[in-house]
């Protein structure tokens, strides 16, 4: 067992930000253990400090920061359904992120500032949780509502603390419903505020190093100017599934309940024009029908699924 005085040492080294009092005293602490006879325990401890060495840092939880949502992800790349033009920009995204270092030591910065532009319900939102898992980094969302405040020079340094957490925290960010700052420029009051929060923005986006990601999330097209574009090292599009990824959304999201059979042209043709959010949702109405009133799947019942939700957003909108 750790003694008393290490427990203390460790928390202090976390307290001061002392990563590598951290580290040393947790080796003490496995040293003591392998004293003990305690060699699994021991050997475990020092895998997970070398683990935390090899990230250089400990990602510490700001949970003082309000602004700051931190979010478990735990979706992987194989959940999203995307055109292959998308899912190879993801994959960019990641091999870059993993050979930094070396992209690095020939003076190139490995893409890290995203922008990600679609029809809601589409993945944007998911996508950053995918790069988050597949990265092993924490997710952070920025929570927008807090962020923008009457007062726009608040707004600006809340900005500035938001930069400064990503400049010391390795993680994915997510400015999610982006549009809140960088919308549209018609909002703007007559003193031009809301764009010198985006201006300042972009200039802290622009000054960023970090070893962290910067997704910024809209479903806005209006606000994709081509100042705005420049700032960022990539922009995907998203864009409702077509005929083939509506097969791939059933098959992924009906799981064990899938059957090719029941996927017919029919209910392909019926579920085009809904979001992957929206197939999402039918899906789940028909495995819940499944589950509760011992139903088979049939495309009936994805036909009677879909247009339940299609009814719903009618008199919705009515
Ligand atoms: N491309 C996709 N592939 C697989 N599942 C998806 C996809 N897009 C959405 N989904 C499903 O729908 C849910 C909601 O999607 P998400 O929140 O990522 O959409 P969004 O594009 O961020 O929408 P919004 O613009 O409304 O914020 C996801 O958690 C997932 O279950
Ligand atoms: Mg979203």
């Amino acid at each position: 067992m750790a003694s008393g005085d290490q427990i203390k040492a460790l928390i202090n080294a976390y307290k001061n930000n002392d990563d590598s009092r951290f580290k040393t005293v947790a080796l003490q602490i496995a040293a003591s253990e392998a004293r003990a006879g305690h060699t699994v325990l021991a050997r475990e401890i020092k895998e997970i400090i070398e683990k935390i060495s090899s990230n250089n840092k400990i990602i510490r939880m700001k949970n003082e920061n309000q602004l700051l949502q931190c979010i478990v992800s735990e979706h992987r790349a194989q959940e999203l359904v995307v055109s292959e033009e998308i899912r190879t920009r993801i994959e960019r995204i990641l091999t870059e992120y993993r050979q930094r270092e070396k992209l690095r030591s020939f003076g190139v910065k490995n893409r890290c500032k995203i922008l990600v532009e679609g029809v809601p319900g589409t993945g944007k939102t998911l996508t950053a949780s995918i790069l988050a898992t597949e990265l092993n980094i924490p997710l952070y969302t920025v929570q927008m509502d807090k962020l923008i405040t009457k007062f726009m020079g608040e707004t600006s340094v809340k900005l500035r603390q938001i930069f400064e957490t990503i400049a010391d925290s390795r993680a994915v960010f997510l400015f999610d419903e982006f549009d809140a700052i960088g919308a549209d420029r018609s909002l703007d009051n007559e003193v031009g505020e809301m764009r010198r929060v985006l201006n300042s923005f972009l200039q802290f986006l622009e000054n960023d190093n970090s070893d962290s990601i910067i997704i910024a999330a809209t479903n806005n097209r209006k606000m994709l100017d081509q100042a705005l574009f420049r700032r960022f090292d990539d922009v995907l599009h998203y864009d409702l599934p077509d005929d083939a990824q509506i097969q791939q959304l059933f098959n992924l999201k009906l799981g064990t309940f899938y059957t090719r059979r029941a996927i017919t042209k029919e209910v392909r043709e019926m579920a085009f024009g809904l979001s992957h959010a929206e197939i999402t949702k039918v899906c789940e109405d028909c495995i819940k029908s499944i589950i509760l009133e011992e139903e088979k799947l049939t495309s009936q019942l994805i036909v009677k699924c879909i247009k339940e939700r299609r009814d719903a957003y009618v008199s919705k909108e009515a």
